[in-house]
């Protein structure tokens, strides 16, 4: 039997806490051995019965009944995190387990609120662990700083109120079950790590690629940070640090979290044509008209904001040396998809009669290089590798043929949410899926060094700039259309 928890939301009344933190947390009161209280506090005012009210009203009409049960749970204080938060103290102190009950606070706020709010919270004593205190965490929402210089400045200050073991910084891309995979998978077959190298492993392509705009309400927020901070710099860098990690002596966090630093820190972007930053004009999208970023509501007149970027770096470490890591995102492509492709290398010599060709756009004729394992993340949850097959009849002609496996097909729609399982190991206090303070400021450290490149227009519904295409060098290939 653990000790009572209490879970505390601030900037309870917003968009992250209705669509992903609340149905997590009802998934998870349903199976906590210890129910464990909510706190939501924002400064508009609201009754208990209002914001349980509110909260009900967002959730699909399928969880409703089963948050009745957890409603009376969910506490409410209008409060401001820029300011004294004594009295959320003293709510904390009446609900049961008290000063005894371990403490999650959860930072829904805006990016400028997460400094007052940790220093608001350890002013009034709330962070406090010593003196045999039973645990105090907090999560920090992405994005964490805008720059090397801020997230330093952030780490700095957090570490001056908290050690860094109660700091949970999170990257909701960790919490999916197909990313946990990508390492899982990796290790855990080794018939694959033998050939996780230079020497069998031509080339690795990410993308993230997204059919819809900037969203309605979200221009203030995406045209301050764009396309490479808001999705390259988080996301996409930690898949590329669990495809090409080293493996960890052991499961424990913080081997596991050396391993992916160092890749960071191993990552370089070696000169300005490497990079290919695009911004989507009006176009055509799954049949339907859009319009182009610039005339979406609330961009500023003027903008330079990238909503595409494509890069090709490179990892300088033994096992990398010389193997193009091509990382892709944009908003607007003609499909969404999320997916690693490993491309192999082609075999030394072709001991076949036709071993297959396929002409390049440049005209290049390039044997075709079949052996590719990839990896989907989304929309669909799949593991596939390529390899060629002797085409019936004399002769040996070699075609394309694929093995293929789907999370759907073998465990159903059984997996749970990232958020759902964030939230639970950073109730347990398992940080080895949120990130450590090195880890966010080496993959700052990448993005900063990255080359200024013009903003490329791109008609919406198409795959990018051209230019991105460029970055495919002789018979290397293509990008992927999912
Ligand atoms: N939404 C997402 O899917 C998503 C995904 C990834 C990361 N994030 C990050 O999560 C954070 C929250 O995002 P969001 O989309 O939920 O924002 P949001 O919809 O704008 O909600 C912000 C919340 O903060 C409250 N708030 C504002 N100022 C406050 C203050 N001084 N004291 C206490 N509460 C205050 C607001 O309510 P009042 O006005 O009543 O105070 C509101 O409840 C941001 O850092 C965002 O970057 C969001």
């Amino acid at each position: 039997m653990g000790i009572p928890l209490q879970i505390v939301i601030l900037g309870a009344s917003g968009d992250l806490t209705a669509r992903k933190l609340v149905p997590a947390l009802l998934s998870l009161a349903g199976r906590c051995t210890e129910p464990f209280r909510l706190v939501g506090v924002a400064r508009r005012p609201l009754s208990h019965e209002a914001f349980r009210a509110q909260l009900r009203a967002e959730l699909p009409e399928e969880d409703r009944q089963a948050f009745d049960g957890f409603a009376e749970r969910v506490h409410y204080l209008q409060g401001d995190a820029g300011e004294d938060l004594t009295p959320l103290g003293h709510q904390l102190e009446a609900l049961p387990g008290g000063a005894g009950a371990g403490r999650l606070f959860y930072l829904a706020l805006k990016p400028g609120l997460f400094l007052p709010a940790m220093e608001n919270l350890a002013r009034g004593g709330l962070l406090a662990q010593e003196n045999g205190a039973p645990w105090r965490r907090v999560v920090i929402e992405k994005p964490f700083g805008h720059d090397l210089a801020s997230a330093r400045a952030l780490n700095r200050t957090l570490q001056s109120l908290l050690r860094e073991d109660q700091i949970f910084r999170i990257d909701h891309y960790l919490g999916k079950e197909t990313v946990q995979n990508l390492f899982a998978f990796r290790f855990n077959n080794t018939i694959f790590e033998p050939l996780w190298n230079r020497q069998h492993i031509e080339l690795v392509q990410i993308t993230v690629a997204e059919e819809l705009g900037v969203e309605r309400g979200r221009a203030g927020y995406y045209d301050a940070v764009g396309a490479m901070r808001d999705m390259v710099q988080n996301h996409m860098l930690q898949l590329l640090a669990l495809i090409a990690m080293e493996p960890p002596s052991s499961l424990r966090p913080e081997t596991i979290r050396d391993q992916k630093v160092a890749v960071l820190k191993s990552l370089r972007i070696p000169s300005g044509d490497a990079c290919v930053r695009g911004r989507y004009t009006a176009g055509n999208v799954g049949g339907q008209a859009v319009q182009g970023y610039l005339e979406e509501e609330g961009v500023p007149a003027g903008s330079t904001t990238e909503t595409f970027v494509a890069l090709r770096a490179e990892l300088e470490n033994w096992r990398w040396a010389g193997v193009p890591f091509l990382l892709r995102h944009g908003k607007r492509l003609p499909k969404r998809f999320t997916e690693v492709k490993v491309q192999f290398r082609v075999p030394p010599i072709q001991l076949s009669d036709a071993p297959g060709t396929e002409v390049l756009a440049d005209g290049l004729a390039c044997a075709l290089r079949p052996n590719q394992l990839t990896l989907s993340l989304q929309p669909r949850e799949t593991v596939s590798l390529g390899f060629g097959v002797k085409a019936p009849g004399p002769g040996m002609t070699m075609v394309p043929a694929q093995l293929a496996f789907d999370y759907k097909d073998r465990f159903g729609g059984q997996t749970a949410p990232a958020y759902e399982r964030l939230l639970l190991d950073a109730m347990n206090g398992d940080p080895t899926l949120f990130l450590r303070n090195d880890e966010v400021e080496a993959a700052w450290a990448a993005v900063d060094a990255i080359p200024g490149q013009p903003v490329r227009d791109y008609a919406a519904g198409t795959w990018g700039p051209p230019e991105a295409d460029r970055l495919f060098h002789g018979c290397e290939g293509g990008w992927s259309h999912g």
